[in-house]
């Protein structure tokens, strides 16, 4: 994946942590470098390696850390430039949703190399959908909760994502539920 998501990774943990517990994680993670590069690509596996060293570092359950990082995830890009596109989006939950794979594909004229996820709405409600997500990737799936949670927060809704065991389908899929924040 590209280098903008160790960054993420890096510095969520810089901030759940501090300085030398990140250079505790990285150190088990071989070729993890001190500063990742955020057009440059690095396998997969790296990134998930530094999940699995924060979570046990900072002895946590890795679904849960999937999550935190989701959700920061948000808060990075905006303040790495992609805030236009996260505005893009609009707010309401189920444009937004929609509108993910228009703007990874927009986001392809920077990372050029991108292997961007699709998602797509049906059953749609006042207050909660389905979401159907695809991916080349395994397991990232409370990635996806986190994020949904950290694009609610931009916009003052409370956005929860729950998977939905499945095996006749061969994607993931969400139930989401989306309110108002100041509403119970
Ligand atoms: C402006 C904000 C965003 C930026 C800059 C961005 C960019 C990226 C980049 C660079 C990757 C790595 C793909 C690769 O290296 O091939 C990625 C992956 C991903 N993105 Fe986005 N993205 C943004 C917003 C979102 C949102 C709102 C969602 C909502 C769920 C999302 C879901 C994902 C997921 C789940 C992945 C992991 C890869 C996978 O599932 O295969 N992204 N994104």
């Amino acid at each position: 994946m590209y280098g903008m998501i160790n960054r993420v990774i890096q510095d969520y943990f810089m901030r759940e942590l501090d300085e030398d517990g990140w250079n505790e994680i990285r150190s088990r993670v071989p070729g993890a470098e001190s500063e990742f590069v955020t057009f440059e690509q690095y396998p997969d596996e790296m990134s998930v390696a530094l999940i699995v060293a924060g979570a046990d570092v900072s002895q946590r359950e890795l679904g849960a850390v999937l999550e935190g990082v989701g959700e920061y995830f948000i808060e990075y890009a905006a303040a790495a430039g992609y805030e236009s596109f996260l505005t893009a989006l609009g707010t309401d939950v189920p444009k937004i949703l929609s509108g993910l794979d228009n703007m990874h594909t927009r986001l392809g004229m920077s990372f050029t190399q991108i292997q961007a996820p699709s998602f797509w709405c049906t059953d749609v409600e006042d207050g909660s959908l389905t979401l159907h997500y695809r991916s080349e990737r395994d397991g990232l799936e409370p990635l996806v909760v986190g994020i949904l949670r950290g694009v609610g927060k931009r916009i003052s809704k409370k956005i929860v994502a729950e998977k939905v065991e499945d095996s006749t389908i061969d994607h993931s899929i969400f139930h989401v539920t989306f309110s108002d924040e100041n509403r119970a």
